[in-house]
C-alpha cells in the first residue's frame, strides 16, 4: 500500500528541536527571583527588549499578564503562592517547547516553590536568577507604596514583613540591583545568557 511508503520524517510529530533551528536559538527558563521592589520587572523587561534587539525571541511572564488573567482568582496565601508559581512553571515549559525564552519574574519566596518550578520545567532548562537587594533597599524604594501598608498593618503576609523569604543557595547567577545599575545588571544577565541560548 502507498501509505506503507510515508517517509518517517513527514509523520513525526514537530519537535523542539525544530522549533528552535526556525527560531535560531536554544529555548531556556529564566527564572527570577527576589523581594517586592528588587528590580525583578524592570530587569525582565529590559532584558526582554535586549533579547529582542540581538535577533532573539524571547517574552516576560510577570504579575501584569498573569496575575491579572490566568491567575486571577489566587492571592497571596502560601497555598495560593505554590498554585500561583505552578501554573507559570507549565505555562513556560509550554513556551520552552515552543522553542522561546522566557523570563519569569515572580517573588517565588520559598526554596520549595522554585524547586517545583524547576523539577516542571526540568533541571536543564531552569536558570534561577536571584535579583538581590537587601529588604531596607527594597523598602526605601517602595515603588508601589505596599511596604508601608504592610508596616502599617494594611497588608497581611506581605513578603519580607510578615511572610517568609528564602534566598536562593546557589542560583546560577545573582545580581545585586544595590550595587549595580539597570544597564550593567542587564549586560550581566545578557552576556551569561548568550553563550547558552545560541545556536
Ligand atoms: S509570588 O509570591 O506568588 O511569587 P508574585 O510575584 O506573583 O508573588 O506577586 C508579587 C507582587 O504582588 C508584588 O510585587 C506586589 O506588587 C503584589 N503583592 C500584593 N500582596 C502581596 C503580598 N502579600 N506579598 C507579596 N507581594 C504582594
Amino acid at each position: 500500500m502507498a501509505t506503507n511508503n510515508i517517509h518517517p520524517i513527514f509523520d513525526r510529530l514537530l519537535q523542539r528541536e525544530d522549533r528552535e533551528q526556525l527560531l535560531k536559538q536554544r529555548s531556556k527558563v529564566l527564572w527570577l527571583t527576589g523581594l517586592s521592589g528588587s528590580g525583578k520587572s524592570t530587569i525582565a523587561q529590559q532584558l526582554e527588549r535586549r533579547l529582542y534587539n540581538e535577533g532573539f525571541f524571547a517574552q516576560v511572564l510577570d504579575g501584569d499578564n498573569i496575575r491579572s488573567g490566568i491567575n486571577s482568582n489566587l492571592g497571596f496565601s502560601q497555598e495560593d503562592r505554590t498554585e500561583n508559581i505552578r501554573r507559570i512553571a507549565e505555562i513556560a515549559k509550554l513556551y520552552l517547547n515552543s522553542g522561546i525564552i522566557t523570563i519569569n519574574s515572580f517573588i517565588s519566596p520559598t526554596i520549595d516553590i522554585r524547586q517545583m518550578a524547576k523539577e516542571i520545567i526540568g533541571h536543564e532548562d531552569f536558570i534561577e536568577v536571584y535579583i538581590n537587594a537587601p529588604l531596607e533597599v527594597c523598602e526605601a524604594r517602595d515603588v508601589k507604596g505596599l511596604y508601608q501598608k504592610a508596616r502599617a498593618g494594611e497588608i497581611k503576609g506581605f513578603t519580607g514583613i510578615d511572610a517568609p523569604y528564602e534566598a536562593p543557595k546557589a542560583p546560577a547567577i545573582e545580581i545585586r540591583t544595590d550595587q549595580l545599575s539597570l544597564e550593567a545588571s542587564v549586560d550581566h544577565l545578557f552576556n551569561y545568557l548568550h553563550p547558552i541560548i545560541s545556536l
